[in-house]
């Protein structure tokens, strides 16, 4: 059987990355459907060479631009928001990869979720904000999450070794960022070149500063909270530099499993789609005896003062996280358009959780309520420095 294959931003630096994967796996896997915010000539490019049955472009404005460069009768052309939620809920679509960057890949990823895809989620922020529904949903209409984040698929792939209820804790592994060693007296005046500079890995520019601030690591741990249902206090973060021990997961009894890669994306994003397959890919050999050296250590919490805000966050629940995400998002925004400091992004969100009254049970309306409030919230501060 084929798998049918709709991919939620197909022109950034996973979608690109998730159409690598499905060239080398061959006829077995075929794309049905793509999308793009505002990037038309990528996208268009894309449809010419896999012809999918329809492509979404979710800014509006842009949709004519796209009619000119497909002209293709074939190709059904979607536009707007919900043009996304669209192409994830088709029929014909077995799996959905979500390689949207943000809260805007919410609806698409629930609807996929209710219709019972096979969810194959690298966009955490939507994991972030609403996991326990997202979980919920998709697992009571009999469709599956598969985590595409290397340290979630790492844990995902350990867990495999025991029950829930034979966890310890799970530690997830991060390269510590361009600003591993610094103190926090160092990044008061960290730049935006800096601060894109990742020392590992190749990404779009929104992860590349969170990774800088150490919110990609916080939004992680909540992450992972959902994913496998544990309490925050059983996951732990380690700095690994080198970025080949992806996640581990120690069991009760004292053994640690962990799952070893070369830091590359195509490998969690394939195992994604053959679940429970493994198969040959393009992902590239892990070779030891060549790194030599592995190392660990404690994250600097006074650095990167995201980490201990994520506990703080997930054991609020309600809209914390929400705030959460959507402070850091118009924050990140902020900082690349140089507008705000580095370590005002930190500052920002952390006055929006001080400020915000949190619900405790919400509904998706609530959560998008206090989503647009923190977003508010932020660019007013950015305006008032
Ligand atoms: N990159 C990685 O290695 C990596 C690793 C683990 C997890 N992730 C997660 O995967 C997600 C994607 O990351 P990325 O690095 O691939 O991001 P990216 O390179 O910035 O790509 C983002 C994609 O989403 C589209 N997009 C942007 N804004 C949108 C909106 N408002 N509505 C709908 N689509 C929108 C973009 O379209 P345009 O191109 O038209 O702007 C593009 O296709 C993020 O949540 C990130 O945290 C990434």
């Amino acid at each position: 059987m084929v798998k049918q294959i709709a991919i939620l931003g197909s022109t950034g630096s996973i979608g690109r990355n998730a159409l690598q994967v499905i060239d080398a796996l061959g006829p077995g896997y075929q794309v049905v459907a793509l999308s793009a915010h505002t990037n038309v000539q990528l996208l268009a490019e894309q449809a010419r060479r896999y012809r999918p049955a329809f492509v979404a472009v979710t800014d509006t404005d842009c949709a004519p631009q796209l009619g000119k460069l497909i002209a293709d009768p074939d190709v059904e052309i979607l536009a707007g928001p919900d043009s996304l939620a669209d192409i994830a809920q088709l029929e014909e679509v077995d799996i959905v990869l979500a390689a949207v960057v943000g809260a805007a890949g919410l609806p698409a990823i629930l609807a996929a979720g209710r219709k019972g895809k096979r969810l194959a989620i690298a966009n955490k922020e939507p994991l972030v904000i609403a996991g326990e529904l997202l979980r919920k949903e998709t697992e009571k209409n009999g469709g599956v999450i598969l985590p595409v984040d290397s340290e979630h698929s790492a844990v995902f792939q350990a867990m495999q070794s025991g029950s829930p209820e034979e966890v310890k804790r799970i530690i997830l592994t991060g390269s510590g960022g361009p600003f591993r060693e610094a103190t926090a007296r160092d990044i008061q005046n960290a730049t935006l070149e800096e601060a894109l500079s990742h020392p590992v890995w190749s990404m779009g520019p929104k992860i590349t500063i969170d990774s800088a601030t150490m919110m990609n690591k916080a939004f992680e741990i909540i992450e992972a909270r959902w994913l496998f249902d544990m309490p925050v206090e059983k996951i732990e973060v380690l700095i690994h530099p080198e970025s080949i021990v992806h996640s581990l997961v120690e069991f009760v009894d004292g053994s640690t499993i962990a799952q070893l890669g070369e830091p590359d994306m195509c490998l969690p994003i394939q195992y994604a789609l053959t679940y429970p397959a493994r198969v040959a890919g393009i992902a590239r050999e892990l070779r030891l005896e060549e790194i030599g050296q592995l190392t660990f250590a404690k994250p600097n919490l006074d650095t990167f003062r995201a980490l201990s805000l994520a506990y703080e966050v997930a054991r609020a629940g309600g809209t914390a996280p929400v705030v959460f995400n959507a402070a850091n998002e118009a924050a990140v925004e902020e900082f690349l358009a140089g507008r705000i400091k580095f370590v005002s992004i930190v500052e920002f969100i952390e006055h929006c959780l001080n400020k915000h009254s949190i619900k405790a049970t919400v509904s998706l309306e609530e959560l998008l309520e206090a989503d647009a409030w923190a977003r508010r919230e932020v660019t007013e501060l950015a305006c008032s420095v």
